[in-house]
């Protein structure tokens, strides 16, 4: 069994709305040799690919690494996030001239035109946002048709960890949490399969031992799930069936066991 993950008293953890906890991380986010990250960064430049000369968003940029390599690789970049300390690290580093910021809640519609992108990229964000429905329908309005969305996001298999997004504050050593939503795997698919996209990638990543022994906070989720993948490309019609046509089916405590008449329901065992 994997070592677990060291348990705080509650007194010592402050749970804090997202944008005041990002607001704080701000200052040590670059530098807080996380792993999440580490193991993220490669898979997304793999998902992403050749960018030169696209126009591509980057929904919740946070200190902007995915902005900055974005247009160092030829692409023209706009980047939205809420938090302004994390924005600002953003512009102060070389290359950031290159991209258009904007302060912006991703709980309201984006501020651009329909099909703006050739690709949108939303790394590590979606664990904060409670409307998934909304924000995946508008990366799907904003992105070309022809183009394709890549996502990233904490495994919610880390959640049986105990973990969600953290950090340590280096002044007080307490450690903070924005506050996140405790999403499951299907809650992000049928997100996207309700926006009218095509799951054309799913990946589910773990901590390897190259990982581990470089950044020693990843050895305790060796082999462990922590990051999930997904590439989605913006066709609302696959195979005749319009999937944003769909009827919404109710959560589960309400959700009608009864089959219809002419079903035999599912084969059990
Ligand atoms: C873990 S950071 C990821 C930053 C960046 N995408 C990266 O991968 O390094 C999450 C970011 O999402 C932003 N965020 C969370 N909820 C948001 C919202 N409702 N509107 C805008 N930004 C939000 C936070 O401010 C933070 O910068």
């Amino acid at each position: 069994m994997p070592e677990e993950a060291p348990t705080l008293p509650t007194d010592a953890i402050d749970l804090l709305p997202t944008r005041e906890g990002y607001d704080r991380w701000a200052e040590i986010y670059d530098v807080d040799d996380n792993p999440l990250v580490a193991l993220e960064e490669p898979w997304m430049d793999r998902l992403v690919g050749d960018v030169r000369g696209l126009t591509v968003a980057d929904i919740g940029c946070g200190t902007g690494r995915h902005a900055l390599r974005l247009a160092a690789a030829g692409a023209n970049v706009q980047a939205l996030d809420f938090s302004e300390a994390m924005l600002q690290r953003s512009k102060e580093k070389t290359g950031a001239s290159q991209i258009v910021f904007h302060v912006h809640d991703l709980a309201k519609p984006l501020p651009f035109p329909d099909a703006t992108f050739d690709r949108v990229v939303c790394g590590l964000v979606i664990d904060h946002i409670s409307d998934l429905d909304g924000l995946f329908r508008e990366m799907h309005r904003v992105c070309r048709s022809a183009g394709f969305v890549v996502i990233s996001v904490m495994h919610p298999a880390m959640m049986l960890r105990g973990v969600q997004a953290r950090f340590k504050d280096p002044v007080s050593g307490r450690e903070i949490r924005p506050a996140s939503c405790a999403h499951q795997l299907s809650d992000y698919i049928m997100a996207a399969v309700r926006a009218g996209f095509v799951l054309e990638h799913l990946s589910e990543q773990a901590v390897d031992e190259p990982l581990a022994s470089r950044l020693p906070r990843a050895r305790r989720y060796l082999g462990w799930p922590m990051l999930f993948l997904m590439r989605l490309t913006p066709r609302s019609k696959t195979n005749g069936l319009d999937v944003t046509s769909l009827p919404t089916i109710a959560p589960a405590s309400t959700r009608s066991q009864v089959w219809p008449e002419e079903s035999d329901g599912p084969e059990i065992g």
